[in-house]
């Protein structure tokens, strides 16, 4: 005989720390919460294993969520809360098709996210990995003060080179923080370039471009980003569509001393393409938050093995203030959902 089980079940892909955790567990009388009990991705097996039944599914970037595991879940699967503002690992169509809500993590990491993409520029820019090799493998007595040891070109303005254009791949929230960041440095001009089917705004640009107090704002093509920036910043969402939009093409035609930054997904940067590009002197540097096949990223991997390659461990929302309220929205998405009541951030498809 079957016994239903009276409280929805939660389940949670791993413990999203012990400011959020408790959230969930003041819960337990209402529902059952099902917990990955290791400190890494919960795998395939388990995840498939415990949606079977589930009300909430609490995942993180890790955890794909398909077509498979949604037939296995069963139909009382009522939201997927990606703890993530990113959400390619989750099929939105098979989502759409059951009715399912999906929550994610907007808005709260984007000061987070638009720091470190100001980071991978200074630091790109200004030699910061070979310089600092230097330091931390003993060589620096080596290299006594030169008038041009490890130079890069400027971010901010100077006198005598006052223009800056910042550009964009992807012109979202975390594009316009980190723009804002730049007008301190002096910055003068944006382009951007967005999404085909994404209306364009001109009245909204020049608005922002006037509060900003930059001279333009503009959407360009592609061509144009590359051409005319002397920082680009990737910062558009992954998935087929935006799959090596950064390509041999395009870095060819970016300034030699301009400088790539990715802080968006990995995929959108051809990483063969970019390690000749640095290789070959086509532009000057790249500061990398996001790599095509990460986490396998050894140390043999063409980029890795870019001396102008800044590369970080997908970093960027990782503040100790961020997580938590990454977490906490992930949570409250998914009880929202549970209730019926409007959750704080739904993807809507
Ligand atoms: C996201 O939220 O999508 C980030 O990539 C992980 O913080």
């Amino acid at each position: 005989m079957q016994t239903s089980n009276p409280r929805p079940k939660i389940v949670v892909t791993r413990d999203i720390g012990p400011a959020t955790m408790p959230l969930l567990f003041e819960k337990q009388s209402s529902y059952e919460i099902v917990l990955w009990p290791e400190d890494r991705p919960c795998g395939r097996e388990w995840l498939l294993e415990n949606a079977k039944g589930a009300a909430a599914l609490i995942i993180l970037v890790t955890d794909k969520i398909d077509a498979k595991l949604l037939d296995i879940a069963g139909p009382q699967l009522v939201v997927v809360s990606t703890v993530s503002v990113g959400y390619e690992h989750v099929d939105v169509k098979e989502l759409a098709k059951r009715n399912i809500k999906l929550g994610y993590t907007p808005d709260v990491l984007t000061d987070a996210v638009a720091d470190v993409s100001i980071m991978l520029a200074l630091m790109a820019g200004r030699l910061a990995r070979e310089a600092m090799a230097v330091v931390n493998e003993g060589r620096w007595p080596n290299f006594n003060w030169a008038p041009f040891l490890f130079c890069g070109p400027q971010l901010s303005a100077t006198k005598s080179s006052p223009k800056r254009t910042a550009g964009f791949i992807g012109f979202g929230r975390i594009a316009h923080a980190t723009l804002a960041r730049l007008i301190p440095f002096g910055f003068t001009h944006c382009v951007y370039a967005s999404s085909p089917s994404s209306k364009p705004t001109p009245e909204r640009d020049d608005i922002l471009a006037k509060d900003l107090r930059l001279q333009s704002i503009q959407r360009v093509d592609l061509d144009t980003v590359a051409s005319e920036s002397d920082v680009v910043f990737v910062l558009t969402p992954g998935g087929a569509q935006t799959k090596d939009l950064i390509n041999e093409t395009f870095l060819r035609k970016m300034k030699k001393t301009s400088v790539l930054v990715n802080a968006g997904r990995g995929p959108v940067v051809d990483s063969d393409a970019l390690a000749k590009a640095l290789k070959e002197g086509w532009i000057w540097g790249a500061g990398l938050d996001v790599v095509a096949g990460e986490p396998k990223i050894y140390a043999d991997h063409p980029l890795v093995k870019e001396p102008r390659c800044v590369i970080l461990p997908h970093i960027g929302s990782a503040t100790l203030e961020t997580r938590v309220d990454m977490a906490n929205l992930g949570v409250n998405n998914a009880l929202a959902a549970l209730a019926g009541t409007e959750m704080p951030a739904e993807r809507r498809m």
